[in-house]
């Protein structure tokens, strides 16, 4: 038999996907979602049945299962009924079986066009930090936490910006569906929009790195977005990078030379 959180998230799915975005709960119901919620994050109750698990309770493979997700997202109603949101649905790169998974902000004015996380001038970035981690981007999975680039107006030409807590909430059933099927070894949030939604915590990046934190069981490590290293080309900031990726790289017991322990340390 279905638990009562199992039958309101499936009932809060269906309103959510029917367009409605809004809903009045009392304190009590508030407490008691806050408590899910937290749990959800943890990883210690049953994975919330979001997207709703019916048509796809046969699929086995994780590429079955990635196919279907990238379908719901391109028709995924909670974000479209915001009207904040560009049209077009950027889902994801990668190995479905990647030990190490990628999770960044929104795509940008690249990323629409290419409809690719991860391929404008944050992506080149990110493509030097992996191999010098000796992680190429084909071995890992890389997504967002929002599938549409936000929207600026009619206007907006190549600006991006980065998407509200609203946008956030609206695509969070999607990438926490994405962590459940890819089921990585260790995910790292790329910026605080990206631990906003995976952490549920708004603290600065600066006071996030350098701890494990966990979504869904799976140990999560937040380091700055790509792009921070390009506003900020300092010695200190790719080593505060490179530190977070040292860390990721222990954990997966992957072989670190002394030339790569040393990257960014002053001379
Ligand atoms: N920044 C992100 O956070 N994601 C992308 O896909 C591109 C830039």
């Amino acid at each position: 038999m279905p638990s009562l959180r199992q039958l309101t998230v499936e009932s809060l799915t269906h309103l959510m996907e029917s367009g409605q975005c809004t809903l009045g709960v009392d304190e009590d119901a508030r407490k008691i979602l806050r408590e899910w919620m937290l749990s959800a994050r943890k990883g210690v109750a049953s994975p919330p049945p979001v997207p709703p698990p019916s048509p796809n309770a046969g699929l086995q493979c994780v590429e079955e299962k990635l196919a279907y997700l990238q379908q719901r997202a391109q028709n995924w109603k909670p974000a479209r009924a915001l009207g904040t949101l560009r049209d077009t649905m950027v889902f994801a790169v990668g190995n479905p079986h990647a030990r190490l998974m990628l999770v960044g902000e929104a795509p940008g004015y690249d990323e629409e066009r290419l409809q690719e996380p991860f391929v404008g001038r944050a992506g080149q970035k990110l493509n030097q930090i992996l191999a010098a981690a000796g992680l190429p981007r084909e071995s890992v999975y890389i997504s967002n936490i929002c599938k549409f680039r936000p929207s600026m107006g009619p206007d907006q030409g190549m600006a991006n910006r980065a998407p509200s807590d609203a946008e956030i909430a609206a695509c969070l059933p999607i990438i926490l569906a994405e962590v459940r099927a890819i089921h990585p070894e260790c995910i790292i949030c790329l910026g605080g929009t990206s631990a906003k939604g995976l952490l549920g915590s708004g603290a600065s990046v600066a006071s996030l790195r350098g701890k494990w934190f966990e979504c869904q069981g799976i140990p999560v490590r937040v380091t700055y977005h790509p792009s921070y290293l390009l506003r900020n080309d300092t010695l200190q900031a790719k080593r505060a990078v490179w530190e977070d990726f040292l860390a990721v790289m222990e954990h997966l017991h992957l072989n670190i030379t002394p030339r790569q322990r040393g990257f960014f340390l002053p001379a």
